[in-house]
C-alpha cells in the first residue's frame, strides 16, 4: 500500500484544486470513514450512550466502547478503562494539572517550547496554589538538555512532584527522549506527564515501554473530529484524580449532602457526550491503526528532508533545530527574519495552492525569550503528503523570499 493511494480516502484530496496541506501540526484532514461516522450517528441512531436502554442508546453505547477500545490499543494502555475522551489536549493537560492536590512550594519541571497548552495551566497553578514552576532549558539547537534536566531534578530533590514535557514539540518537530525522563523522574518518586500531541499521530507511542504516567493528544491532529482528544493515565492515578468538570455522568449515585463518584473514565466525561466526535475518534484511530506508524515517521522526515535540502542556503531564513531533517521528524519551521511570515504564507496558497502555518504556534515563550515577534513559518507533513507537495512548497518558498527580499 502506497500512501499516495491513502489520498483517495481523502474528500479534499479528491478535489480538483486539492491543496499541497502542509499544516498538519495544527490540524489533519479527514478521511471518508470518520466524516461517514458522523453522519451516521446523527441520521441513523442520534441518541445518549451510557444512560438510555433503548435501541438508539445501546447502539451509542456500543460504538463508543469499540472507539475507546481502538485508543487503548493504538497507545498500549493496560485497560480501556485508562481512556478518557476529552476536547483536545489542553483540556487534558488541565485535567490533570487541576485535578491533583498540591502543596505550595511543589515543584512542576517544564521545557523552554512547550505549547501554551502545557506552560499556561501551571503557570496559573503557581499563581493560584503557589505550586513552583521551573523550566528546563533546552540546548542551543533546541534539543533536549538531559543533564541540565538531571541536574534540575536534583536541586529539587523531595520537593519535584511532577515533570511535564511535550513528546514532539509542535515549534520545530524535535523528540526528546521520553523513556529516559521518565525513568529520572521517577527516580524522585515524581509523575511525569506527556503533551502528546505531536507525537501521537505520528510515531510509535507506547504508554507502557515509554512507562509513563499521563498522556494528552489531540484526536483532530490524527484524522479524526474537531473538538476531540484523549487522556490516558495509569489506572491507579486517574482514580485518585478530581474531576474538572462534575455533574452528570461523573457520579455513580448523589445525595444531598454527598456523592459517591464514578470510577473512571466516566468521572472525567461530564455531561452529555459529544458521542457523533467520540465514534469518529475511533474511525480515526483504526485508520491509522492500519498503518506502520514507523514508516509514517520516516515518510515525514523524507518529505522534511527534501524541503531542507532545498531552503537551508536562504537568506535570511534560517531553520529552526538541527539541520538533520530526521531531528525534526515531519515539521520544517523557518525563521523569517524582517519577512512577512503572514504575507508569505498567503501567497503560498495564492500562488501554488501550499498550505502552511505561519505566526507563534502558541509558544509565546520560546519568541518572546528571544524577541522575535515576527514568529516562524511552519510546513508539517503528514503521510497523505507527496514529494511533490514538499517540492512544490519548497520551491514556492524560495521565488517567495526572493520576491519579499
Ligand atoms: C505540542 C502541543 N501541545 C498542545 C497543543 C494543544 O492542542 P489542542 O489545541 O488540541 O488542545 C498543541 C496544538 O497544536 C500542540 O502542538
Amino acid at each position: 500500500m502506497s500512501y499516495s493511494e491513502l489520498r483517495e480516502d481523502f474528500p479534499t484530496l479528491r478535489q480538483e484544486d486539492a491543496p499541497a496541506y502542509l499544516d498538519n501540526a495544527c490540524v489533519t484532514l479527514k478521511p471518508d470513514s470518520v466524516i461517514k461516522s458522523i453522519s451516521d450517528y446523527y441520521s441513523m441512531y442520534p441518541g445518549c450512550g451510557g444512560r438510555s436502554v433503548h435501541r438508539y442508546g445501546t447502539q451509542v453505547s456500543r460504538l463508543v466502547s469499540n472507539s475507546r477500545k481502538s485508543v487503548a490499543d493504538f497507545i498500549n494502555a493496560k485497560s480501556v478503562n485508562e481512556v478518557v475522551f476529552s476536547r483536545n489536549t489542553t483540556h487534558s493537560i488541565n485535567q490533570i494539572a487541576k485535578g491533583i492536590t498540591w502543596q505550595p512550594g511543589d515543584v512542576i519541571i517544564t521545557g523552554d517550547r512547550e505549547h501554551n497548552s502545557n506552560l499556561v495551566p501551571w503557570l496559573q497553578l503557581a499563581e493560584e496554589q503557589g505550586i513552583e514552576h521551573i523550566i528546563v532549558k533546552s540546548n542551543e539547537d533546541n534539543t533536549f538538555n538531559l543533564e541540565n534536566f538531571e541536574q534540575l531534578c536534583d536541586d529539587h530533590g523531595e520537593r519535584l512532584k511532577m515533570v511535564s514535557l511535550s513528546h514532539v514539540g509542535n515549534l520545530d518537530g524535535i523528540d526528546i527522549p521520553i523513556a529516559k525522563i521518565a525513568e529520572i523522574t521517577h527516580r524522585y518518586d515524581a509523575l511525569i506527564a506527556v503533551d502528546g500531541a505531536q507525537s501521537a499521530p505520528h510515531m510509535n507511542v507506547d504508554v507502557q515501554a515509554l512507562d509513563i504516567d499521563f498522556l494528552s493528544f489531540s484526536i483532530h491532529k490524527m484524522c479524526g473530529p474537531s473538538g476531540m482528544g484523549g487522556l490516558w493515565g495509569r489506572y491507579e492515578l486517574l482514580d485518585e484524580l478530581r474531576s474538572i468538570q462534575s455533574g452528570g455522568q461523573t457520579v455513580e449515585t448523589a445525595h444531598y449532602d454527598s456523592v459517591k463518584w464514578a470510577a473512571p473514565p466516566a468521572r472525567f466525561e461530564g455531561g452529555l457526550g459529544n458521542f457523533a466526535g467520540m465514534i469518529a475518534s475511533g474511525k480515526a484511530i483504526e485508520y491509522l491503526s492500519e498503518l506502520n506508524m514507523d514508516d509514517v515517521h520516516e515518510h515525514e522526515i523524507k518529505l522534511n528532508a527534501i524541503i531542507t535540502k532545498r531552503i537551508k542556503h536562504l537568506e535570511p531564513i534560517e531553520i529552526i533545530g538541527p539541520e538533520d531533517a530526521s531531528k525534526r521528524g515531519g515539521i520544517c519551521s523557518i525563521l523569517m527574519g524582517d519577512l512577512p511570515s503572514h504575507d508569505i504564507a498567503l501567497l503560498l496558497d495564492e500562488a501554488a495552492g501550499v498550505m502552511v502555518r505561519s505566526g507563534q504556534h502558541c509558544v509565546h515563550s520560546w519568541f518572546n525569550s528571544r524577541g522575535i515577534e515576527n514568529g516562524s513559518l511552519r510546513a508539517s507533513a503528514y503521510f497523505y503528503n507527496t514529494e511533490e507537495e514538499a517540492k512544490l512548497f519548497a520551491d514556492t518558498f524560495c521565488e517567495a523570499v526572493e520576491a519579499f527580499s
